[in-house]
């Protein structure tokens, strides 16, 4: 038997990942800021809710499909944006677009992608949406925003939790670097993942594809294009740019970083239609609340004006269900779909979907519910005293 079918949930195939992936690529996905406790936490804090079933419900059929950002959806579960997917398996973002695409869902493209744009917008007819940055240069922003516009992607996504770079240390203990080298830190792992030296070897370079066209062919590599695009970073940004690109957009457009009620009041205000409850999966800000436990909080105060979606530390598809009940109308994922990428491309990342889309809909029917939209908070129960979650009824 494959060691791809033998892969029963997200951890076996974050272990076989580890495997396959040498050791600065798959802590770079595994990684997160300083003590990684909020990485932990994003998943632990999970247990805090229990699920409350209904019994002798008619669950014979159940129904997954949802809408969101203006797509129908066959499942409440997205793919985040993750940037640099080629240096975890030589088809990177391509395979996960496609598997995403096959399965029904809406596949997030970032700005630092090494696949273009135009690229996946031709790769795929399934809905997209892109992730950006709001940029120093404010004609850069303009001119990503028109490329998604002529290459079909259905909606926009403003990242702005990177005021600053997450110290991710894990990545200095193992020589990480963009683009991979060659040095005495990591010349031993290279050489016990022959096949993924092979593909890095002799398929096309890696880049940031995106922003290349930036530079002179001498200055395309990775490294240098990186460099810039942190010197393109602005910590100056406030909220007025934001509300810029958002009518450059005109249409679907998610805020994502979205940790506090206040936050999310002002994205609803500048005309965002999702707010993203997320910390960058515990890479920016160690010690940053999870996104679970903000959660209600932000259903309560905008769930009506904005759609809610839930990013970081889903592992399980009781997650999902939990996050559902509440209020998001939907989840994102990012380590669980790169797990899959690591361990074996397209086939990989369509596992790990699979995995949770069987989880949640076994889930589904043993807490008694047909069809997505009857997920509330009669399905839940906080253990911590928190009465938004246990008096709030949506
Ligand atoms: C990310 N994430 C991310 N987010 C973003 O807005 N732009 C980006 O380019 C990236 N790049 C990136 C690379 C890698 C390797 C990872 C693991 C994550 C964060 C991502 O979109 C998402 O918020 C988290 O991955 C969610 O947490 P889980 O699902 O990984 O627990």
């Amino acid at each position: 038997m494959s060691a791809l079918r033998q892969c029963y949930n997200i951890e076996d195939l974050r272990k076989l990942a580890r495997r396959r992936v040498p050791r600065p690529m798959f802590e770079f996905i595994d990684g997160a800021a300083e003590d990684e406790s909020t990485l932990r936490r994003n998943t632990d804090a999970f247990l805090d809710y229990d699920l409350v079933p209904r019994y002798l419900v008619d669950v014979a059929e159940i129904d997954t499909t949802t809408k969101l950002l203006g797509s129908e959806l066959a499942w409440p579960v997205i793919m985040a944006p993750t940037g640099g997917s080629r240096l975890f398996h030589h088809m990177g973002e391509t395979a996960v677009a496609r598997a995403a695409a096959r399965s029904g869902t809406i596949y997030s493209l970032s700005t630092m992608s090494s696949v273009s744009i135009e690229d996946i917008g031709r790769e795929t007819e399934g809905p997209k949406m892109f992730q950006i940055y709001v940029l120093r240069d404010p004609k850069l922003n303009r001119e990503l925003v028109e490329r998604c516009k002529q290459a079909g992607y259905t909606a926009l996504c403003l990242t702005i939790d990177v005021p600053a770079f997450g110290n991710r240390e894990r990545d200095l203990r193992t020589g990480m670097t963009i683009p991979p080298r060659f040095g005495p830190l990591t010349l031993l792992e290279f050489a016990r993942h022959p096949a993924w030296v092979w593909n890095f070897l002799t398929k096309p370079k890696i880049t940031m594809a995106n922003l290349i066209h930036q530079f002179d062919e001498a200055k395309q590599d990775v490294g240098s294009v990186a460099k810039y695009v942190h010197s393109e970073f602005d910590a100056s940004v406030t909220w007025e740019r934001a509300e810029q690109m958002i009518k450059d957009w005109d249409g679907p457009f998610a805020i994502k970083g979205i940790l506090s009620a206040e936050d999310a009041r002002c994205a609803v205000q500048i005309g965002a239609s999702a707010v993203i409850v997320s910390n960058h999966g515990g890479r920016q800000l160690d010690g940053a609340i999870a996104a679970v436990e903000v959660l209600s909080e932000i259903v309560d105060a905008v769930g009506s004006q904005a759609e809610i979606i839930l990013d970081g530390g889903i592992r399980r598809g009781s997650h999902v269900i939990k996050a559902l009940a509440l209020g998001a109308d939907a989840c994102m994922i990012g380590r669980p779909y790169l797990y899959g990428l690591g361990a074996a491309g397209e086939k990989g990342v369509a596992k790990a979907l699979e995995i949770l889309r069987s989880e949640i809909e076994r889930v589904m029917r043993l807490v008694g519910c047909r069809q997505i939209g009857d997920l509330d908070r009669h399905f839940i129960r906080s253990r911590r005293a928190c009465s938004s979650v246990t008096n709030n009824i949506k």
